[in-house]
């Protein structure tokens, strides 16, 4: 409700694009998009070309004096760099824009704290936010600043600190991190249950607005916050469920990723991609229809190497009905499955990932016909939660004849658990048999 609130009365902001040397690799609607994110209304967007930053502004005086020009012609309130900008710079640009003005990382923070949800995202984007504004807390220009109950930039947890000094800053900053390092403990105690349970951890990653959340909603059948615009998802969201052919995973959401991270925002998130890190296997969802899908995919990938992921990755390639891709999955490695092509929205290749991900997990699927007694109820049970039947019929006997497509590593468990005779449920002759009676005797050797 708060969001939408803001964005009726959007504060009129000007947006600056600066490339230096044309080396910056911007991405103006992504701007636009990270801006309007944050509730502003955006009047003017300008793009600045430079040799090499200045000290003063970043950008040069004449370019300053045009934009403050600008602001005074359109009645702007809030002035965002699609850079990040030093303390000394910002203050210098707002008392030549007489507005305020903020850079990426602020415009970043300020999306985080609208979309935090859990008490972990809330404390972390107050730490962050108050590290970020600790050095900034002189402004050039505090206009009506004190009437004002928040803006761009100024709005989140961190807000009613601002107005305090330092060290009462600091102190706030201990105390946030004793309060972290505290809920982290009991996230990783419920991590360190799942793992011995052995669940296996699915997760999903991806640029922001790639569709992860929606994918979420769907195979959690759940209601996490989907909207069109970035940086939907903040916390990392975990569900349990029952996958076809595997039974208990947990998936869990993440936080969307953007280009032109700064180090410190990743550092700061990092616990965000935590899950990430202990996933058995990474869901990493591609926009198909985006004109900018090989540089978003290269930005997610690197900030993965760079936290040091080794779980092994299928991408899934979304959003078909936009790209007019068809439902499919390739392969790389002859058994690997490396790309899934699919539609969160309108469900086609969901089906497919369903298979994809049994076969990242537990190998490649096969067809087996079983012969299961009537005692063997608790085996068909978990079949049918597995929802890997493809027909059945009974027999004369009272036997029931079914064919199935599994994962023969996960067949054999679960005969084995069931403590039932291998032979007789998939026949003497079978591939599954001997390869199990091989293992038995290369043991006795
Ligand atoms: P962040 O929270 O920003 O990281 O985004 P996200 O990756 O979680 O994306 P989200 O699920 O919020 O989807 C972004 C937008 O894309 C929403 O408007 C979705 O409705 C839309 N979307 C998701 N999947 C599809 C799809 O398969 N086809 C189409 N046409 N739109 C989709």
């Amino acid at each position: 409700m708060e969001n939408f609130e803001q964005r009726q009365h959007g504060e009129r902001a000007i947006l600056v694009s600066v490339s230096v040397q044309l080396l910056d690799d911007l991405d103006a609607e992504e701007f636009r998009l990270l801006a309007q994110s944050a509730g502003a209304e955006i009047l003017e967007h300008v793009s600045v070309q430079r040799q090499k930053p200045d000290p003063k502004f970043f950008i040069g005086s004449g370019k300053v004096e045009e934009i403050a020009e600008l602001v005074r012609a359109l009645d702007a309130e809030l002035v965002i760099f699609d850079h990040s900008l030093s303390p000394a710079q910002e203050r210098n640009l707002e008392k030549v824009l007489k507005c305020r003005v903020i850079d990426r990382t602020g415009l970043i923070l300020d999306i985080f704290a609208l979309r935090a949800r859990t008490h972990e995202g809330k404390l972390q984007v107050e730490l962050a936010q108050l590290k970020h504004l600790s050095t900034r807390l002189i402004r050039g220009f505090t206009g009506n600043l004190e009437q004002q109950k928040g803006g761009i930039g100024l709005r989140g947890p961190g807000e009613s600190q601002l107005e305090t000094d330092r060290r009462l800053i600091r102190v706030r900053i201990t105390q946030l991190k004793d309060k972290l390092i505290k809920v982290q403990q009991t996230r990783l105690q419920g991590r360190a249950a799942r793992q011995k349970a052995a669940i296996p951890t699915i997760s999903l990653v991806g640029y922001t607005n790639a569709g992860k959340s929606t994918l979420f909603n769907i195979l959690a059948k759940s209601d996490v916050y989907a909207a069109d615009q970035l940086f939907a998802t903040l916390d990392p969201t975990l569900r349990r469920l029952e996958w076809d052919g595997i039974g208990t995973v947990v998936l869990a959401d993440t936080v969307g990723f953007v280009r032109n991270l700064q180090h410190d925002l990743v550092e700061s998130f990092k616990a965000t991609l935590e899950e990430t890190l202990e996933a058995t296997l990474l869901l990493h969802v591609v926009d198909s229809s985006s004109p900018n899908m090989p540089e978003q995919i290269e930005a997610v990938e690197s900030v993965l190497k760079e936290i040091g992921v080794d779980a092994p990755i299928l991408h899934v390639y979304n959003k078909i009905d936009l790209s007019g891709d068809t439902a499919k999955i390739t392969y790389k490695a002859p058994e690997l499955p490396d790309r899934v092509y699919l539609s969160a929205h309108s469900g086609q290749g969901l089906d497919l990932l369903s298979q994809a991900v049994q076969q990242c997990l537990m190998g490649q699927l096969q067809q087996f016909d079983l012969v299961l007694k009537p005692a063997y109820g608790k085996l068909l049970t978990q079949l049918y939660t597995l929802n890997v039947i493809q027909s059945e019929h009974y027999d004369d006997e009272g036997d029931l004849h079914l064919s199935v497509c599994i994962a023969p590593h996960k067949l054999e468990q679960l005969i084995k658990q069931a403590h039932l005779p291998l032979d007789e449920i998939v026949g003497a002759k079978s591939f599954l048999f001997h390869r199990v009676l091989e293992e038995f005797e290369s043991k006795e050797e």
